[in-house]
């Protein structure tokens, strides 16, 4: 089934992510289903969603009109039976356990027409698995979401093991329908993309405050007001949840071993209950609001450092045919603010400069987090070390 049949989607899950992604299809017109387990969440969900569209109509971005369409296209339910017979796709953004997710995947299953495509919103778990907990595995793929799903413009597209490329075609087609960017991520690997970039730029500067060489401010200003990223990595650390990057450090403990050897700093903090903003403290004191990054403190963190292992995971992801240049750089631009992707930055930097960088590191500290990937490697002794080359990433 092709994106331009779909009609009618269904989410299940009406929390952070399921209210703001209903919003999103109704906004563009599609009739929407919201299934969760209690009126009461479902209530507070299409409260967030009108106080939302009201927001859209102030800064004049839709007609009231508008706002008060999608809104009625939206079926708020806590039964399936009734409401998802013939509705052709579904987003599920249930909690993060397997075992839910698989009852959810079962069930829409079980009732939807036979040509509809399932999603899911996972930040962490297999596609695969959810999709072979269904008997459609071929239709069922991952479309990650970013918060808020009302504003952030790029969806991670997901391949499982059994999803087909029509449904692959479908799930890109229909994120462009939503008014998002999709980019394809062409493997079931834990992190996808933004989340796996990410991953080694907060390890190199959690090991780096552990062992008392720098101080967060330092990392965090030169960051912010040299390299050009919208937050500093400390700032970013606990805007995202330390609880979160806990459970997601874990997840890729276990997928990539030694690479992604967990910081002790961030277990400590969480078992005292600094969770980061939520809780009022992490890294930073959040309780006056957000935390003012002092300008005076640029220039004492090696922001090539950051880059050297972004770029690196980068080199991996596509070493291991995962994702492909042009999309890494999208995602890492849109997902997370990023003023170039690495990619975009190893081609400028020199893939020769990082590869050294990357080096002089792992022979500093031994963490495999630092090792060279061997595709940077390749690339380098071919030659290719960037734009000046006229081939690094990309071609010129
Ligand atoms: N919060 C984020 O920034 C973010 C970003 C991208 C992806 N995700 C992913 O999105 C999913 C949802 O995350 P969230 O932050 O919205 O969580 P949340 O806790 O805010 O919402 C989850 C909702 O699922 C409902 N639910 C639980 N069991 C259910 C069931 N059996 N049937 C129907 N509904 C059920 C809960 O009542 C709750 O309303 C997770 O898989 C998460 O990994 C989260």
């Amino acid at each position: 089934m092709g994106a331009e049949a779909i009609k009618k989607i269904v989410v299940v899950g009406a929390g952070v992510m399921g209210h703001g992604i209903a919003q999103v299809c109704a906004m563009r017109g599609y009739e929407v289903v919201l299934i969760d387990i209690k009126d009461e969440i479902l209530q507070k969900a299409m409260e967030k969603i009108k106080w939302s569209l009201n927001k859209f109509v102030e800064k004049k971005r839709i007609r009231p009109e508008h706002a008060e369409a999608a809104l009625a296209r939206i079926k708020p339910t806590t039964t399936y039976e009734g409401y998802v017979e013939d509705a052709d796709f579904a987003i599920e953004a249930v909690v993060e356990r397997m075992d839910v997710k698989k009852l959810v995947f079962s069930k829409l299953d079980q009732l939807m027409p036979e040509h509809a495509i399932l999603t899911s919103n996972t930040s962490s778990l297999s596609i695969t698995e959810m999709g072979r907990a269904t008997n459609r595995p071929e239709k069922v793929a991952g479309m990650h979401f970013f918060n808020p799903p009302q504003l952030m413009q790029l969806i991670e597209v997901i391949r499982g093991e059994d999803t087909s490329d029509e449904t692959i075609q479908a799930v890109m087609e229909l994120a462009r329908r939503l008014g998002k960017t999709p980019v394809l991520c062409k493997k079931d690997v834990r992190g996808f993309i933004v989340n796996r970039i990410l991953m080694p730029v907060f390890l190199d500067a959690f090991w780096a405050l552990h062992k008392g060489e720098v101080d967060k401010e330092a990392v965090d200003a030169s960051m912010k007001y040299d390299a050009g990223f919208p937050m500093g990595i400390f700032e970013l650390a606990d805007y995202v949840g330390l609880d979160i990057i806990l459970e997601v450090g874990k997840v890729m403990y276990e997928a990539y071993g030694d690479r992604a050897k967990p910081c002790p700093i961030v277990e400590e903090l969480v078992k005292e209950g600094k969770l980061g903003q939520k809780s009022g403290a992490g890294f930073y004191d959040w309780s006056a609001g957000r935390p003012r990054i002092p300008f005076d403190r640029v220039g004492e963190w090696d922001t090539d450092r950051s880059w050297a292992v972004a770029i690196n995971e980068a080199a991996w992801l596509i070493h291991d045919d995962v994702a492909e240049p042009k999309d890494i750089d999208t995602a890492m631009k849109l997902g997370t603010g990023w003023p170039l992707g690495p990619c975009e930055q190893a081609d400028k930097m020199g893939l020769d400069k990082v590869l050294s960088k990357l080096k002089d590191l792992y022979a500093r500290y031994g963490l495999e987090l630092y090792k060279p990937c061997p595709l940077l490697e390749d690339y380098v002794a071919k030659g290719w070390t960037g734009k000046r080359a006229g081939r690094g990433f990309y071609q010129y």
